[in-house]
């Protein structure tokens, strides 16, 4: 087997049938959404590494600061053989982790995005020739099957991707991950913190106008993969803080009443002037709920990890020991 060998869950036929069923459900329900997951082709990767960059969006640097801090302690906490993360992208900020792990035996990058994984093969082919790189291209939402390697297994979802979940898939989520998990093995969770408003919501809506060309890009695909007439011009970028949810909402707001045709789906869609299309959702995080949740999933916080203005989290968790075990 090469150093870094590629397996596909996700058939490309079979994505396109799952963005069909996506765009189907979310644009005809009485509030139109799409899932998340659909932002990430080629040029959708692209725009999302141009956001971690922005001066708005601390999650990045403030995340890239942590790891820098406590990869140590992680590596010798967990002895993890197998590192599995879960939304890789291009695995930059992965480096500092991998970088201290002695005794790794593969890495696991898993993502949707082909053009994600086709980048961190060459920037990981070239600097970390010695590693066993086992990728997947395929969707984390549950049921998912990983790769068969040595454990201690530790499992990294970072960039606040966890926020991205909305609260029911939030649990299916972590109860799957429970499920696959053995008594030596644990998760790495990095979580964008609740805090001022302003702070969290430009975050979103930053001055160059990138998170925008972003949140429209989900738009291209559809356009591309289902033959739809959506004008990107005529929808303006929405970034807005829910209190009630403590998320901060993506939309996309039709300036105008008008009509979009999707031939491959034989659909109609009408907007309203002013109606919105939410296109994510990014849940802010308390700890004492995170212990709560992660507790109901059968999970327990050994460490919790922030920088001192407070803005971003890095949790370490393990399987609750079963009281009945010896
Ligand atoms: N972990 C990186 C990237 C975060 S962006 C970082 O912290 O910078 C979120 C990543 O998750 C993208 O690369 C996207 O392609 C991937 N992703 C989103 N939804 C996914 C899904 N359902 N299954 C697998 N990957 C997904
Ligand atoms: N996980 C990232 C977050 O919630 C994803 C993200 C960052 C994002 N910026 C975005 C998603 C803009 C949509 C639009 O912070």
């Amino acid at each position: 087997m090469s150093p870094f060998h590629i397996t596909r869950t996700l058939p490309a036929a079979g994505s396109v049938t799952a963005l069909r069923i996506d765009v189907l459900d979310g644009l005809t329900s009485k509030h139109k959404t799409l899932p998340p997951k659909w932002f990430y082709d080629a040029r959708g990767s692209q725009l999302f590494e141009d956001i971690c960059e922005l001066p708005e969006y601390y999650p990045t640097r403030t995340e890239r600061a942590l790891l820098t801090s406590h990869a140590g302690h992680i590596a010798a906490a967990t002895g993890a053989r197998t590192l599995c993360e879960l939304g890789s992208g291009t695995s930059q900020k992965t480096r500092i982790l991998l970088d201290a792990m002695p005794r790794l035996h593969t890495y696991v990058p898993v993502d949707v995005s082909e053009s994600a994984i086709t980048q961190a093969r060459q920037t990981l082919l070239r600097d970390r020739a010695d590693l066993r790189i086992h990728a997947v291209i395929g969707d984390f939402t549950p049921p998912f099957d990983l790769p068969d390697t040595p454990g201690p297994r530790l499992t990294a979802f970072l960039g606040s991707t966890i926020g991205n979940l909305l609260p029911g898939e939030r649990a299916e989520f972590l109860a799957a991950i429970r499920s696959q998990m053995a008594h030596e093995d644990a998760l790495l969770l990095g979580m964008d913190l609740v805090k001022d408003e302003a702070q969290m919501v430009n975050a979103y809506s930053d001055a160059a106008g990138i998170t925008s060309e972003f949140n429209k890009n989900v738009l291209a695909v559809i356009n591309r993969e289902l033959r739809a007439d959506f004008d990107p011009d005529a929808f303006s970028h929405v970034a807005l803080w829910n209190g009630d949810y403590e998320r901060v909402e993506m939309r996309l707001r039709s300036r105008t009443a008008q009509t979009v045709r999707i031939p491959a789906l034989d659909l109609v869609v009408d907007f309203a002037e002013g109606e919105d299309l939410r296109t994510e959702t990014s849940a802010k995080f308390r700890e004492e709920a995170v212990r709560s949740e992660l507790a109901v999933a059968g999970m327990t916080l050994t460490h919790w990890w922030t920088d001192p203005h407070r803005l971003y989290a890095l949790a370490l968790v393990v399987p609750t020991p079963d009281p009945t075990a010896h």
